[in-house]
């Protein structure tokens, strides 16, 4: 009878791998180039290949000799060796990770036998050297990354030996969260070591068996240096049962189903990392694969030498992963390692049977290139012109080398300081890109057929060359061009130019020629000399030089204004005087509250009242617990004119004060839509409860208050009681921040000991519990609380709705989610009405800001950036194909396994996650 159902199980499970596999095989996304390829074709695996007949540049031949013959390795794109960089753009999907891989087998395709040594790069940042060694042996690099475009762009240059080339580029997308990291956004994973230990043979497992076709190679291939120093008693094991990986990276079945175990307590190995030392993310997949007897126990412990800390984690395999024939995924995601890597798994003295490893995965960690200074503005001005060849060169203007038209400054931020387009056919108007290049100081556009008026170049005041001539330009010659004052060749023959020369210009000690233009004039009043070139002025250079100096200064100060300007709102350090708070006597509070008749509120540092002053406005009154801390007048004034100083649209408006028969009351703009929290619980939510897409717009709102007061004031304010219900909603439904400054007031008033933790059970940062030490992260982790909330429309402090031992909202949502089952936190009261995608991004960030340290939390303006997107997706701006990828089965994704809560709840002895590396355990 039980065999019967384990076998129907089974039989089930079968199916569902079917269908699965079936479903896989059309993985959308997937990009494989076969470079210097002539047609289309699908290998074995069933991966579709395509020529790379995309890219314009370089020559395709076959390779001469090979033991190799896979069809898509019979050829290779190769590129003069020049100063030039050569550039695959590939189309992506913003916001998506995806693993990106070259591959170069130089077969002596130029039968020169030399091997070729050259860069390659990910749009402006260094990806890796590519430096051949085996004319046989095929050289592959990966890179994981986040598309924060529509496109990325893989270049080839600097040259040093041979020729560049390259055979494949392939691109492969993940879903979900799978190897997000914290630091995604300044930071690429290039890929070092991903291991298969115990497998079967040589041949790496790849797609079809892992679906995101990532490589992962046989144990047993044996490299110079790599893996080696195996400990004697290394035993190979394997499983045909299922292994449930459906979570974290998702390694494939095939490659958690064998394992290594070290049967007289150790295992140990040795390789080299490719592009260490650095930093880099490390993880080990774990399944116990083994039948244990009960009264049998496998628990080991990572030994790195020279770092003892990390010893004391201790794995227990099946615990973790609470079963057998499950994954866990235990890792550093942040971790320091050198070139050469030993490591050792040894049995803990309590253990019965030696340790186990089924695979491991380590990158490094890339720094992004912020790119050049004016990457986006030359984006714009050749994608005017994709069909000229100029224009299709790709990558960044100026790095990891220029195009070939452009020069740039060295900076480590290079600008573009020279363009030199003659003769390139160049139609229509000058493009007005052009005119935004700040710091141009060559322009060539010569001998071209552009027409229409030459356009203002008073934003380039660096400009010294300027060739215009040979085109079909007309208008007037700009006076302002006068005004450049580096200007010192101005080159605009034979066009159609008409009006007159302007003294300015005339009188300018430059080389001007402007012949060839049959409607231009020398003005009447113009030159003191009749000539076209005007060389060497030695009188005017000294009225020159004063002119230069104060347009300038005129140029700094403008300059400083623009700079200024976006701070927002008025830094706390003004003077006080001018901006003093309303004060208002107690009878007019009376009045306009009815003698505080109408109660609509209380907590958060005292009672809050409705009224209604003379004048209409409606007012929130707020009387102060902890009555007549404040000794003087004076001292109160001072400090709650502070708060009159704070404005922004997502803080509640602070307006007056009253300190009258022993009583501190606060006043405020009356929010007429009370607070979030009645919103989420509560008969009110019952009633009409808000919309995702709202509440997505609540959280951008509040969130912009918050970071004002972290980033827009000075000193920055920390508020320290964050919550749903210090967030409140006007008329509109617009979401204002309250109670912020109060801490201050409160804690400096009652007791003088600023040591006080403040704060709300279930939003106070664990952290800062501890240690006393308060920091805007402070914020972060009640921030990440009230998302949590939004996500779940559960209160973040429960005896009832979160099960048994588990009263804390992030507890919860921290283990929905990293099993993988979002759904499962989600507002029922949110019906269907909300894409998958844009809960996932909210929910994953709401796990960073609850991360235990504080470094590790993002900062607000990061969560807004995540908000934003996730509002841009659920406003449909995303295409129905980002739909596609999110619905179904989801992927899911656990940021930290850090345990947050444990951390404070009991100072239980430190995992292998809570080490001083700040791994990311899963
Ligand atoms: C190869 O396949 C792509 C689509 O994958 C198609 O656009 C292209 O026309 C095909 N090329 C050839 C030469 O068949
Ligand atoms: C490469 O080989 C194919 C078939 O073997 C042949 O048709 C083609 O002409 C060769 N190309 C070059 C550049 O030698
Ligand atoms: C080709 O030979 C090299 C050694 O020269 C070897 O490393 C490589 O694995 C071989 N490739 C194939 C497909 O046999
Ligand atoms: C080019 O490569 C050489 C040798 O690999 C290296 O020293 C040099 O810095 C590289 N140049 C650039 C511009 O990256
Ligand atoms: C490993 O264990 C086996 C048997 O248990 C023993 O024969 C062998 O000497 C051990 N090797 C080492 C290096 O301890
Ligand atoms: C310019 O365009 C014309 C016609 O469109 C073409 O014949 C000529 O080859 C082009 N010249 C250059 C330098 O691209
Ligand atoms: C000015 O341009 C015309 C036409 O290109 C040329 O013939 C003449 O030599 C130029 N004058 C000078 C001084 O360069």
């Amino acid at each position: 009878m039980e065999t019967d159902l384990f076998f129907f199980l089974l039989l089930l499970f079968f199916v569902l791998v079917l269908s699965f596999d079936l479903t896989t095989a059309q993985i959308p996304g997937f990009i494989s180039f076969d470079c210097g390829g002539q047609s289309n074709f699908t290998d074995n695996l069933g991966l579709d290949w395509t020529p790379d007949s995309q890219i314009i540049y370089g020559i395709t031949t076959n390779i001469s000799v090979t033991n190799e013959t896979r069809q898509q390795y019979q050829t290779v794109r190769y590129f003069p060796a020049d100063n030039r960089k050569y550039c695959y753009t590939l189309d992506v999907k913003s916001r998506t990770r995806y693993l990106i891989r070259a591959t170069f087998l130089y077969g002596n395709f130029d039968n020169n036998n030399v091997y070729p040594k050259f860069d390659i790069s990910m749009g402006p940042t260094r990806w890796a050297t590519i430096v051949i060694s085996d004319a046989n042996v095929i050289e592959s690099q990966e890179l994981i990354f986040l598309a924060s475009e529509p496109t990325v762009s893989v270049c080839l240059s600097n040259a040093t030996t041979g020729q560049p080339f390259i055979s494949t580029l392939e691109l492969r997308p993940f879903n979900g969260s799978i190897y997000l990291t914290p630091f995604e956004n300044q930071f690429f994973l290039g890929v070092s070591a991903r291991i298969n230990f115990g497998a079967e043979n040589e041949d790496p497992i790849r797609y079809p068996d892992d679906p995101f076709d990532r490589i992962w190679e046989s144990d047993l291939v044996k490299k110079a240096n790599y893996l080696v120093d195996v400990a004697a008693g290394t035993d190979r094991i394997s499983t045909n049962l299922p292994i449930d990986t459906r979570k974290d990276e998702q390694p494939p079945e095939k490659v958690m189903q064998t394992a290594v175990v070290g049967r007289n307590g150790t295992l140990t190995y040795r390789m080299n990392l490719d592009g260490f030392p650095g930093y880099g993310w490390a993880y080990t997949y774990f399944a116990e694969i083994e039948d244990l007897d009960p009264t049998e126990t496998r628990k080991f412990r990572l030994v790195l030498p020279g770092a003892p800390e990390l010893t004391k984690a201790v794995v227990n395999i099946q615990e973790n992963a609470q079963g057998t024939h499950r994954l866990y995924e235990p890792g550093f995601e942040n971790i320091s390692l050198p070139f050469v890597l030993s490591f050792k798994f040894g049995k803990t003295y309590d253990s019965t049977q030696g340790p186990l490893v089924n695979a491991i995965e380590i990158s490094r960690y890339l720094k992004i290139s912020d790119g050049s200074f004016d990457g986006a503005v030359a984006a714009s001005l050749v994608s005017g012109y994709m069909s000229l060849d100029w224009a299709q060169e790709g990558g960044d203007p100026c790095l990891p080398v220029a195009w070939s038209w452009v020069e740039c400054s060295s900076d480590s931020e290079p600008k573009i300081i020279s363009v030199k387009l003659s003769g390139k056919n160049l139609t229509g108007s000058i493009p007005s890109e052009l005119t935004k290049l700040t710091s141009l100081e060559q322009l060539w556009l010569d001998g071209n057929a552009l027409t229409g008026p030459i356009p203002d170049f008073t934003g380039c005041p660096n400009l010294k060359i300027i060739h215009l001539e040979n085109n079909q330009l007309s208008g007037d010659l700009p006076s302002s061009l006068a005004d450049l004052p580096n200007l010192s060749q101005l080159y605009v023959q034979n066009n159609l130019l008409t009006g007159e020369v302007s003294s300015g210009l005339l009188n300018k000690n430059i080389v001007l020629n402007y012949t060839g233009n049959a409607g231009l004039n020398k003005g009447s009043n113009g030159g003191r000399r009749n000539r076209n070139i005007i060389i060497g002025v030695v009188i005017g250079a000294s009225a020159l030089f004063l002119g230069f100096l104060t347009s300038c200064l005129l140029l700094r100060k403008r300059k400083k204004y623009s700079k200024t300007e976006p701070k927002r709102g008025m830094p706390v350090t003004t003077n006080a005087a001018t901006e003093a708070a309303q004060s208002f006597t107690l009878s007019e509070l009376r009045n306009a509250t009815k003698n505080f008749e109408n109660k609509v509120g209380s907590g958060g540092y005292g009672t809050v009242y409705y009224g209604k002053l003379n004048d209409g406005r409606e007012i929130a009154v707020k009387i102060l617990e902890n009555n007549n801390v404040y000794q003087g007048k004076k001292e109160f004034a001072n400090e709650v004119s502070l708060l009159s100083r704070i404005h922004h649209r997502n803080l509640v408006q602070f307006l007056g004060f009253c300190q009258e028969e022993g009583k501190d009351i606060l006043v405020y703009e009356f929010m007429h839509n009370g607070t979030l929290k009645e919103h989420l619980y509560g008969p009110l939510a019952r009633e009409r409860g808000i919309k995702w897409l709202k509440r997505l717009e609540i959280a951008e709102e509040s969130a912009k208050g918050i970071e004002y007061l972290h980033t827009g004031c000075v000193p920055s304010i920390i508020h320290r009681d964050l919550k749903t219900s210090n967030i409140l909603l006007d008329k509109n439904m617009r979401a204002k921040v309250s109670d912020f400054g109060l801490s201050k007031l409160a804690i400096d008033g009652t007791s003088h000991v600023s040591s006080i933790v403040r704060g709300t059970v279930g939003y106070l940062d664990p952290e800062y519990y501890i240690s006393n030490r308060l920091t805007d992260k402070t914020d972060i982790y009640s921030f990440g609380v009230i998302l949590l909330e939004l996500i779940s429309g559960q209160e973040a402090i429960s005896n009832v709705n979160f099960g048994i031992n588990c009263r804390n909202i992030v507890q919860w949502a921290k283990m929905h989610i990293e099993n993988g089952d979002i759904q499962g936190i989600i507002d029922p009261a949110l019906g269907n009405e909300y894409d998958i995608q844009s809960m996932w991004k909210i929910a994953e960030k709401a796990l960073m800001c609850v991360q235990p340290h504080g470094n590790m939390r993002p900062s607000m303006s990061e969560v807004i950036k995540e908000i934003q997107d996730a509002i841009l997706i659920e406003k449909g701006v995303e295409t129905a194909a980002a739909r596609e990828r999110s619905s179904g089965e989801v992927s899911r994704h656990s940021i930290l396994n850090m345990g947050s809560l444990d951390l404070m709840a009991n100072g239980q002895d430190l995992s292998i996650d809570e080490s001083f590396t700040r791994p990311g355990a899963r």
